[in-house]
Formats: C-alpha cells, sequence, structure tokens
C-alpha cells in the first residue's frame, strides 16, 4: 500500500532497510512495503512535479517523509563495492514548485537563508536526479499585495516556460520511439 503521506523513519524501518532483502523478515517486508510501493511509482516515472511551501527556510517535514521513503539502497540508488553509489533516477523531469512567504531572491537579506533548495538539489541528486528544475513563487505570504500579485505573474510565466519546454521534450521522446 502506497501511504500519500509517509512515516518517519523508524528504528523498524533503519534495520530493515539495510538489511539485505533476502534476509528480511516478514515483518522487516511489512516495515518498507509503503516505501517499497513509493519507490515503485517514483520509478515508473518520466516526470515528477512537487509543489510545496516553505516552512521555516526549509521543506515541509512532510516532504522530508517522502525523501526517507524514497532513498532506498538497492531500490533507488546502488552501493558500488568502491564505497561510491550511483542513483536509479536518471532521465526523469523534476520540477519542484515552492512558494514562499518572504522573498529570498538575489539581494535579499534573506536570500542566505534559503535551505530549501540545497536540500531538494542534494537529495535528488544522490538517487540520480542531476538537473531539477524550480518554479519559485515569492514573496507572498510576508508581502504587500503588489509583489505578491508580480511573484505570482511571474512564477506562471517560468511554469509556462516549463510546460512548453517539456511538451517540446516528451514530443520528441515519443516520435523516436515510435520511429
Ligand atoms: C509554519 C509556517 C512557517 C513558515 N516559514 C516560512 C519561512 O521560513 N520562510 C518563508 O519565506 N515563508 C514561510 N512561511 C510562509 C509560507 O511559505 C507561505 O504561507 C506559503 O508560501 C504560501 O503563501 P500564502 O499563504 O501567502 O498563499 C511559513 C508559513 C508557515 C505556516
Amino acid at each position: 500500500m502506497t501511504e500519500d503521506v509517509q512515516p518517519h523513519v523508524s528504528a523498524e524501518f533503519a534495520q530493515a532497510t539495510y538489511t539485505p532483502k533476502a534476509q528480511r523478515t516478514e515483518a522487516m517486508h511489512r516495515v518498507l512495503a509503503s516505501s517499497d510501493a513509493m519507490c515503485e511509482r517514483v520509478l515508473a516515472a518520466d516526470a515528477l512535479v512537487y509543489a510545496m511551501p516553505m516552512y521555516n527556510w526549509t521543506i515541509p517535514s512532510t516532504f522530508k517523509t517522502f525523501i526517507d521513503a524514497i532513498t532506498r539502497t538497492g531500490v533507488t540508488y546502488d552501493l558500488l563495492e568502491n564505497g561510491t553509489t550511483v542513483g536509479r533516477m536518471v532521465d526523469k523531469k523534476v520540477l519542484f514548485i515552492t512558494t514562499r512567504g518572504a522573498d529570498l531572491r538575489g539581494e535579499s537579506p534573506f536570500a542566505w537563508m534559503d535551505a530549501m533548495t540545497p536540500v531538494l538539489k542534494s537529495s535528488f541528486a544522490f538517487i540520480g536526479v542531476d538537473a531539477p528544475q524550480f518554479v519559485d513563487a515569492q514573496p507572498l505570504q510576508f508581502s504587500d499585495e503588489a509583489s505578491r500579485e508580480a511573484a505570482l505573474v511571474r512564477a506562471h510565466h517560468d511554469l509556462d516556460a516549463v510546460v512548453a519546454q517539456w511538451a517540446k521534450l516528451f514530443a520528441n521522446v515519443k516520435q523516436t520511439e515510435m520511429a
């Protein structure tokens, strides 16, 4: 069963995920079932779109539990004999749509506090997504009406550009597959 909101990492989960598949007990398989199903879902996708607000400068905790559920040795990444790792989530388009109450762009005094973009980039890079795209709507909650409106116009414009880019890309893929 795939839970939309994944549970937090528990001692049982940690033990089960690092036990080789063939040696897992029934109870371990049950603990991993929701994560297994979510991994299957993301691995099967050509494109993944995630939308989330910024909470206290980073991702919402529910998205962190999702990352913990899809970061699995031998499932979404491989641990090589020389100790390095290689992600399996390759050849996928990934878009993160984020909303921020403050403005963290460019010269903003809040810019250095953006702990959201780095965590999304690093955790997805680890499982093989090397060039995720971002549309960041900001500033929203902590801005005046005009700035909020301008932020939404910018975000819609950026989204239209991603949609056009992806439409072209997937049309080419389809044509190649049919040829
Ligand atoms: C608990 C909580 C924490 C938040 N923390 C931040 C934050 O650290 N930085 C920020 O820019 N916005 C923060 N926000 C604002 C949300 O990102 C904002 O509400 C969201 O982007 C949607 O904007 P809207 O409510 O104006 O539609 C926070 C909101 C809540 C409810």
